[in-house]
């Protein structure tokens, strides 16, 4: 039934086996739980996802408190019973899950898992509760083999990470020195293709905007007033126009400032990549690519910024035709960011640029909703090599360095607040369909993940971070 490997050691192995059905049954109930952090409607579901999980990590062995934010609870627990001169490290994931909706185009129910093709599907199936799982797993098939771990291990698990992290940075600001440790660890993004485990050097950030255009007090008519009355809709469809050049550039005053050029061995190594833009294209059924020019597709997801539309308001949109001049637009823009770019200092240059280019007659507003710092690892050193072995046991070959278009705004205030380096070593693929209908997550990736994971620790124990 389960595929392993023999390099991951005997005794790790056979017990993920021999408790893989109990392990798959587990992450199911977690999946039941609908703890959709955006919507106060499922508050009870997202504090019994933390209550769940707080009942887990006790029952194995760990020190679990559940720590109330403003927000949505904190889940810390603590094993610190290693060998002494051992590594303490600390695992991060999250609970929350992003909204299941449309609902109506999921093949099975969003939060009713199911097994399909080798693939399990359900809302947080790979982002990020089987991928928190696996991690969960790994540290009990050590505890229940062995009765002990070969490093200080403290999970932390949070419940916010889908609307922004605001209550993290603060908590491990305050809580630094309990915190401390030799490196993080987190699974929270996708391999670069199915068979090949990866690495992931780079997350981008993000400064994420509301700009709202107001025009006449109400809606008009657009016959008896069009024409005449600035169009809030118009006004704003030139001010999204404005933010790229005709190359594809973007063209806010002062936006690449700080952008700091990958360094030449990483773009080589980003090349040399098995990518294939014609696959690419005919999986996102689009006859050509954007973005700006003088790179490849992977440099243009992986290390430029961008300021794209990701919201759009105004008018009229039912049924039929209606005659009417709209009083207002809006639109949301999230600009994805590189080091060495500030989300605050973006902000300011994007409010100045639509406060410039806004035309008169209408006014405008711009709202920042939340924002995170890009982060770029070091790679090097004896936790990056760990991890690249334990990745070869567990799936047969030695892993490639990746980077990412997406954020985890916290992987940049882990490294700044505690000073240690993270390691982000993820289980998903491509199509996993994050955020999207039908999530899902490779019982494949799941089960080596859980191997790759137990084997790390037992590197990490002998050769430290
Ligand atoms: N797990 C993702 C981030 C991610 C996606 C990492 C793909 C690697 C590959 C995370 O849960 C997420 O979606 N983050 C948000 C940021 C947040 C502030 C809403 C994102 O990137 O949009
Ligand atoms: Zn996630």
């Amino acid at each position: 039934m389960t595929k392993t490997t023999t390099t991951v050691p005997h005794d790790l192995a056979g017990w993920l086996d021999a408790n893989d059905q109990r392990l798959h049954d587990d992450l199911f109930e977690f999946l039941r739980i609908p703890s959709v952090s955006a919507r106060t409607e499922h508050n009870k579901d997202t504090a019994r996802a933390a209550a769940w999980l707080h009942e887990r990590l006790q029952r194995i062995g760990f020190t679990t408190r559940t720590m109330p934010t403003k927000g949505h609870p904190l889940v810390l627990a603590e094993w610190r019973k290693a060998p002494a001169g051992a590594p303490t490290v600390l695992v991060y994931g999250h609970y929350d899950v992003q909204p299941p909706e449309p609902l109506e185009l999921w093949t099975s129910p969003a939060f009713e898992p199911t097994l399909r093709d080798g693939n399990i599907y359900a809302r947080g199936s790979v982002d990020d509760k089987g991928q928190l799982w696996a991690h969960v797993a790994a540290l009990e098939a050590h505890l229940a083999t062995r009765a002990t771990l070969p490093v200080n291990v403290i999970v932390l698990a949070e419940g916010e990470e889908e609307v922004g992290s605001d209550h993290l940075a603060p908590f491990i600001e305050k809580h630094k020195a309990q915190l401390a440790c030799g490196a993080v660890i987190i699974s929270d993004s996708a391999m670069f293709a199915p068979g090949i485990p990866s690495i992931l050097s780079s997350l981008r950030g993000l400064a994420y905007f509301q700009v709202d255009v107001t025009g006449p007090n109400s809606d008009l008519h657009s016959g008896m007033y069009g024409g005449a009355v600035v169009n809030p809709a118009a006004a704003l469809a030139r001010i999204i126009a404005s933010f790229h050049d005709a190359d594809g550039r973007v063209a806010i005053a002062g936006f690449y400032d700080a952008v700091r050029d990958f360094p030449p061995a990483v773009r080589e190594g980003m090349k040399s990549l098995p990518f294939d833009e014609g696959d690419f294209k005919k999986h996102l059924d689009v006859a050509a690519l954007g973005g700006e020019p003088g790179y490849t597709t992977l440099e243009k997801l992986w290390t430029r910024p961008t300021c794209e539309v990701n919201g759009l308001l105004s008018g009229y949109t039912g049924e039929g035709a209606k005659t009417v001049l709209p009083g207002k637009a809006m639109v949301k823009v999230s600009c994805r960011l590189v080091p060495d770019q500030d989300p605050a200092v973006v902000a300011r240059a994007f409010e100045a640029h639509v406060k410039a280019v806004a035309p008169a007659g209408v006014k405008v507003t711009v709202t920042t909703l939340h924002g995170g710092h890009p982060w770029r690892a070091e790679l090097a050193g004896p936790l990056y090599e760990s991890a690249s072995r334990a990745l070869a046991a567990a799936f047969g070959r030695k892993p490639v360095i990746t980077g990412e278009g997406g954020s985890i705004p916290v992987v940049n205030d882990f490294a700044r607040i505690l000073g240690a380096p993270v390691l982000l070593i993820g289980f998903g693929l491509p199509g996993e369909n994050a955020h999207a209908p039908d999530e899902w997550i490779s019982q494949d990736n799941f089960r080596r993940g859980m191997r790759a994971l137990a084997t790390l620790w037992d590197e990490l124990g002998a050769h430290g971070v």
